[in-house]
């Protein structure tokens, strides 16, 4: 919507520009009169896209990301068990998830209130596995495992809440 706005107002501009060169042309005007009009409507062009740029980009996702209220959140698998180091994360903020294993490959995989998968990311030996999440909405979530890991695998299950910010 603000591309398209933006995008009919320059439009709109130029169009002007064209109609009022035309409409001015049977006047034949001086060459002095041509040169300031050019260079006012290019200096003008200038300023409103420079203003346009800073305006747009100003809220740039990579600002987003490298602020430090960003959350961390330690996930330790063993047989058999999560080891989830938080018991609440707060909703519309980044969380980062470091994925550990004390023993085998576990599968670090999160489902949301309404048991729909949402991310995912493998917990292997010697390694921390990171993946990185902006919860939408509250509510408990589940963490499960996500790859077989003995005889009671599918008792890997811990919990957290996401609560509104
Ligand atoms: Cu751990 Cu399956």
């Amino acid at each position: 919507m603000l591309v398209l706005s933006v995008s009919l107002i320059l439009m709109a501009g130029i169009a002007w520009f064209f109609v009022d060169t035309i409409r001015h042309s049977h006047e034949g005007p001086s060459d002095d009169v041509l040169a300031n009009r050019r260079t006012s409507a290019i200096w003008g062009l200038t300023a409103f896209g420079v203003v346009i740029s800073v305006a747009s980009l100003w809220s740039w996702p990579h600002a987003v990301s490298a602020a430090d209220d960003v959350v961390t959140v330690n996930a330790t698998g063993g047989q058999w068990y999560w080891d989830i180091d938080v018991e609440e994360v707060p909703a519309g903020r980044t969380v980062v998830f470091n994925a550990h294993t004390e023993d085998v490959n576990h599968g670090l995989g999160i489902y949301g209130p309404d048991g729909r998968l949402h991310i995912q990311v493998q917990a292997m030996p010697g390694y921390v596995n990171q993946i990185e999440y902006v919860f939408d909405e509250p509510g408990l979530y589940q963490v499960l495992c996500m790859e077989f890991c003995g005889i009671a695998h599918h008792d890997m299950i811990a919990e957290f809440t996401v609560v509104a910010n």
